[in-house]
């Protein structure tokens, strides 16, 4: 569960304000239960191999944060073992922004999106990129055209998932295919019903 996520991410300042508006004490128990790493299970697991994108924040060596999207097939995003995770990284603007914050700091932020569930999920870990031709490989989704430069391997510290609140439930392209494909098909039956009746 969210525990070692909650510990490593609240600070004095969070833990001050939850203080002032009661909700301290039950996440200090939380807190308390916290291990070395959230472990993942076939709920987080099963999430991440449905996704089609997630964003990927990183620390500029300014200091900044940084978020950028990482999109490809559903699944691209995949367990390697345990809590480690990992992705093929496609050629892209030539900026190699996340990968060059990574060679100063590993530590980066997941966000995962489920639109029409309205489900979302955040995960911190240390990440490393990788131009290892086997490594590479192993990531790369069969059949999908674009150039993997290189990989990321994230290691998962903690996750927590929020509630659904405010997210507006979005549809791919694929999933408005199917839910109007019934429709479609009653259509074409009218047609040729109208056809029919018209002696065409
Ligand atoms: C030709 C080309 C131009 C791109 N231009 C932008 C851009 O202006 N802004 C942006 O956020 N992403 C742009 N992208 C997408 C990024 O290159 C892609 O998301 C990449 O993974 C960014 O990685 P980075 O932010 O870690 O460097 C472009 C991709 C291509 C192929």
């Amino acid at each position: 569960m969210a525990q070692t996520f909650l510990k490593t991410m609240f600070g004095p300042n969070a833990r001050a304000l939850q203080e002032a508006d009661g909700s301290r004490a039950s996440y200090a128990r939380m807190e308390a239960q916290a291990g070395e790493t959230d472990i993942l299970t076939e709920r987080e697991l099963a999430f991440i191999a449905e996704r089609d994108s997630f964003y990927l924040a990183s620390l500029s060596e300014q200091g900044w944060p940084y978020v950028q999207h990482r999109g490809g097939p559903a699944g691209f995003l995949r367990q390697i073992s345990g809590n480690r995770l990992g992705f093929a990284d496609y050629r892209g603007n030539r900026q190699y922004m996340s990968t060059g914050n990574l060679a100063a700091d590993d530590r980066v932020s997941l966000f995962l999106m489920d639109y029409p569930a309205r489900r979302r999920l955040k995960m911190i870990g240390h990440a490393t990129t990788t131009e290892d031709p086997d490594t590479i490989a192993t990531l790369r989704i069969p059949g999908y055209e674009a150039v993997a430069e290189r990989a990321f391997v994230i290691d998962i510290v903690g996750f927590d998932w929020n509630c659904p609140q405010h997210i507006t439930p979005r549809f791919t392209e694929a999933q408005v295919a199917e839910a109007v494909r019934p429709l479609r098909a009653e259509l074409e039956i009218l047609r040729a019903r109208v056809a029919e009746l018209e002696g065409r």
